[in-house]
């Protein structure tokens, strides 16, 4: 008779993680506060108090509350002024919004690969693309791992460039002490709703800076300035700005961050002590340099000729069947995804440019690994649970493993 879950055995676990998102009455009060004080969007008071707490807590000096961390990102270079015919280095592991924003203010991406053993951007991979037309690079911090922002910080400024960081997924993660999103130029983040923070949806530029927080509160802000007058428009401008219910909203998931972050912390911790036990199973390389994690993914590698040749995907199937919501990730490097096919004109064929982008014949081998082989997620709820929930994934993946005859036929789309 079958074990495992995927073939109609019973489940590891049958009671779900914790629920995700999270709230209780001081949201509905927050919320109350807002509906009664009638400022809804612009003039209200919650907006700017959230600016100034998140970007204190990031280190930052400045902070400006915008709709999404996509928003961010755009808002990020176009205040540094990339744009049309500028190269931005970027990872291809990352969600699309990273790459989006690159093309948003017409500039062209320009894949580095990652390493192998982080998953962050690897800096001699940066180093091999620069050319005489980049600008900025954009360090993602995966999964709320910081990138390595030493070496990058250091071929920022020896080939002139800027540095926007996508910390869309990493609040409160620290690189040698020092908060992320303002080690760089400007930082991005994003409190969408599956986010270890969030109102649903929204974002936020961090700076110190004074001049790019301007550029940066104007262009969200319809070209306004920050003491000018409502209809004075300074500079070309959009409307991304974030209103006073998920500015009140996200003031208070903020109170519950740090002791979310020392949990997932605690649990990732064990993860990787029980993880690196099991044979074909690896957790990310540790460096000391970091200092707190988001965690916003635990993320792993998985050596499928350690489980008889069996995908990353039809194990993630199997433990999912265990009641273990195991992701298998970023499915593909984000430069061979279909969207990129929808820009035949700007930017990837610009007369800006000067010559068409083609990325069909891009191999970048360690992002290509992760995606197709090896890269496996935990989602952030995952790790707020209890120690006996950790030990519940260590136990379906030793299920997994130890039937894994089972899974040799199994075929999973
Ligand atoms: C790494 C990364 N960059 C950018 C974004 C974009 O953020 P948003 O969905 O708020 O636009 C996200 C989130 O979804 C993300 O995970």
């Amino acid at each position: 008779m079958a074990k495992l879950a995927l073939n109609g055995g019973r489940p590891v676990r049958e009671k779900p993680f914790p629920r995700w998102p999270i709230y209780d009455d001081r949201e509905l009060k927050a919320l109350t506060n807002v509906l009664e004080s009638g400022l809804w969007g612009i003039g209200g008071r919650f907006k700017k108090e959230f600016e100034e707490k998140f970007a204190a807590y990031q280190h930052a000096k400045y902070g400006v509350a915008v709709t999404s961390g996509t928003a961010a990102l755009e808002i990020s270079l176009r205040a540094l002024g990339v744009g049309c015919g500028d190269e931005v280095v970027v990872t291809p592991y990352t969600f699309m919004a990273t790459v989006m924003a690159i093309l948003h203010v017409n500039a062209i991406p320009v894949f580095a690969d990652i390493d192998p053993e982080t998953y962050t951007i690897d800096p001699r991979s940066i180093e091999s693309v620069i050319s005489e037309r980049t600008k900025a690079i954009i360090p993602v911090h995966i999964g709320g791992r910081p990138a390595d922002m030493d070496s990058i910080t250091s071929i920022a400024k020896r080939y002139d460039l800027y540095i926007v960081e996508d910390a869309c997924q990493a609040w409160g993660s620290e690189w040698r002490g020092r908060r992320v999103g303002a080690i760089g130029d400007m930082g991005a983040f994003s409190f969408q709703s599956s986010k270890n923070i969030t109102s649903g949806e929204g974002g936020m530029i961090v700076t110190n800076d004074e001049d790019l927080y301007i550029k940066a509160w104007s262009l969200h802000n319809c070209g306004r300035l920050p003491y000018g007058e409502h209809y004075e428009h300074y500079m070309p401008g959009w409307n991304y700005r974030m209103t006073e219910f998920q500015a009140a909203i996200l003031l208070i998931q903020l109170e519950r961050l740090d002791e979310h972050t020392r949990r997932r912390m605690d649990n990732a911790y064990y993860l990787d002590s029980k993880l690196s036990k099991i044979d074909g199973l690896k957790p990310l390389k540790k460096d000391d340099r970091i200092t707190r994690n988001a965690y916003h993914l635990y993320i792993f590698r998985y050596d499928p000729e350690a489980f008889d040749g069996v995908s990353k995907n039809v194990f993630a199937k199997a433990l999912q069947a265990e009641g273990i919501p195991l992701s298998i990730g970023y499915s593909k490097p984000l430069y061979r995804e279909e969207y990129l096919r929808y820009f035949d004109r700007c930017p990837l064929s610009c007369p800006y440019y000067g010559k068409p982008v083609d990325y069909s014949n891009l191999n970048l081998p360690a992002v290509e690994r992760a995606c197709y082989l090896e890269g496996l997620w935990l989602p952030q709820y995952v790790l707020l649970g209890s120690r006996e929930d950790m030990d519940d994934i260590i136990a379906a993946i030793e299920k997994v493993r130890e039937n894994i005859d089972e899974l040799a036929s199994v075929k999973v789309s």
